[in-house]
């Protein structure tokens, strides 16, 4: 009699087993990675800039906007290089290299000669002529003339931050840091 039991009580606790045993129970699982992409959501909240910030950029950034930095840095070092080829520094002009030229100023009434190391302006106010002007970089357009015989390329400016490439193939220059590169005619007090 307890032998049956014992017998009955083992069987039950073996199907017990093998029914546990098969059951689907709460399986643990990896959480997704998701911190790549709270990264990338972070970085689109950066502003874009002109400059570049790398640092700043990699707080937010990670990998993918430190790249976005890295390709901003190189096109300014692509910018820079083209203000290098373009730039004219007439401080740099060996002595014998300095040439001068004929600038007529028709409303003075008068042709001078004017180096190449020197500015329009400056020559003409060294004749006494009372010219105008305002900042004397380039950065305003106070100083306005246009070259009414001669082209375009017969001046250079050392600085050019107002007229557009539109403006200069027309003839207006910026005397104040407009060098001579040929015989010109010149009307001052002349602006686009
Ligand atoms: S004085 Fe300002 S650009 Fe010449």
């Amino acid at each position: 009699m307890v032998n049956t039991l014992g017998l009955g009580l083992g069987l039950l606790l073996a199907l017990v087993a093998v029914a546990l045993h098969f059951t689907k129970g709460t399986e643990w699982r990896p959480a997704d990675d998701i911190s790549q992409e709270v990264l990338e959501r972070r970085a689109e909240t950066v502003p874009e800039t002109d400059f570049p910030e790398p640092m700043n950029r990699s707080i937010g950034g990670g990998g993918g906007a430190v790249a976005v930095g890295a390709g901003t840095e190189g096109e300014l070092e692509g910018e820079e290089g083209e203000e290098e080829e373009e730039g004219f520094d007439p401080d740099a002009i060996p002595e014998d290299e300095i040439e001068y030229y004929d600038v007529e100023y028709v409303n003075e009434g008068a042709t001078i000669e004017v180096a190449n190391n020197e500015t329009l302006l400056d020559a003409g106010e060294d004749e006494g002529w009372d010219l105008p002007y305002s900042c004397r970089q380039g950065q305003c357009l106070s100083c306005g003339g246009k070259i009414v015989e001669g082209d375009p390329e017969d001046v250079v400016h050392s600085t050019n931050e107002t007229l557009s490439d539109d403006e200069v193939e027309k003839g207006y220059v910026l005397t104040c840091t407009a060098h001579p590169k040929a015989d010109i005619s010149i009307e001052t007090n002349e602006t686009p």
